[in-house]
């Protein structure tokens, strides 16, 4: 796991932070130096009601603060790349569609239906995780952020019975917090950063990524809002990935489309900005019963391709 570096000082020691402002800095989501030293002044300005002088003195002080990084060569990249750990979903065909598991330090998105399979792709991760190397884990734990109350510690256990795992200890494993709206969501990532601290978590749930978002900022003049509000914190889930060697799992609903009643619906919420910094996409369908189609989509390095997997009494199963 890479090294955990802690910043020195919180937002409200920079010098021209007073607590009204480091107060609606939080708000907006600029609750760490790495998210001032990277931001810009007219954001910062806009935000905290503040001149942009001011804004820009504040970037400059949190920039002295935190290694906002530079270049780095392919070969270091590749280096890095190697570190990365794939994660079993419990399906060989979902598996070698997303080219051996779903991925640490990225984040895998599902988009589907109801009913489709994405909360009971979560619950399969979340045992998995738990679970050595040689069986498609990584040793590791679980946050999870329940958007619509829909986390089953019974399915956990199900699912524990089929693998013959401790459903007491993997439970224990799991760290479930209730979401309440779209702001409290972006400020539980940061509890989720304490919680790392002292235990190992390599997969971080958000189900749903966007039902807060889409429920609370309805309607065009909004909509903007919405999508720097969602960009910031995809970002933040990004950057946890990063840093605790992470698998990031994220689900979204589908709207359909307003003028297409009989049509599929499959346009996911969230438009680009969620589009844009998935790195894993995964449509889900329904077939037949237990079956489900995944179908991957705008992958950077893997084929446009489709697996079959079910959702069995054991759990994700071929
Ligand atoms: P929404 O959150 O409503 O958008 O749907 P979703 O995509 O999250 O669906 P979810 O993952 O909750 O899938 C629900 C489906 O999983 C059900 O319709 C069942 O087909 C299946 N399922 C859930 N629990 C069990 C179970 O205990 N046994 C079996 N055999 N299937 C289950
Ligand atoms: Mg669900």
């Amino acid at each position: 796991m890479p090294e955990i570096v802690m910043a020195s000082k919180s937002i409200e020691e920079l010098p021209g932070v007073g607590p009204a402002t480091a107060d609606k800095l939080k708000e907006a989501g600029f609750s760490d130096l790495m998210a001032l030293a990277v931001a810009s002044p007219q954001a910062l300005a806009d935000v905290a009601e503040l001149g942009t002088t001011v804004a820009q003195k504040i970037i400059l002080a949190a920039r002295e603060e935190v290694d906002i990084g530079g270049f780095e060569t392919g070969d270091i990249l590749l280096e890095r790349r190697k570190s990365v750990s794939k994660l079993t979903t419990g399906s060989k065909a979902l598996d070698s569609l997303l080219g051996g598991g779903v991925e640490t330090q990225a984040i895998t998105e599902v988009f589907g239906e109801f009913g489709s399979g994405k909360t009971q792709i979560a619950h399969q991760l979340a045992v998995n995780v738990t679970r050595p190397e040689e069986d498609g884990g990584v040793d590791g734990e679980t946050v999870w952020i329940d958007t619509e109350s829909t986390f089953r510690p019974e399915r956990i256990v199900q699912m524990c019975a089929a693998l013959e795992l401790d459903p007491d200890e993997v439970l224990q494993k799991i760290h479930v917090a209730r979401a309440f709206n779209s702001h409290h969501q972006m400020l539980l990532v940061d509890k989720a950063k304490e919680l790392a601290q002292v235990h190992p978590i390599r997969l971080f749930v958000e189900d749903s990524l966007t039902s807060h978002f889409r429920a609370e900022y309805i309607g065009r003049g909004v909509l903007a809002e919405r999508q720097q509000l969602l960009n910031r914190h995809i970002h933040n889930l990004m950057r946890f990935g990063d840093i605790y060697d992470a698998t990031i799992f994220v689900t979204n609903q589908v709207q359909a489309k307003p003028d297409a009643f009989f049509g599929d619906p499959t346009r996911p919420i969230g438009g680009h900005v969620v589009a844009h910094t998935s790195t894993f996409r995964i449509y889900l369908r329904k077939s037949k019963g237990e079956r489900r189609i995944a179908r991957l989509i705008d992958s950077p390095n893997l084929p446009e391709a489709e697996a079959i997997f079910t959702i069995s009494e054991d759990g994700i199963r071929d």
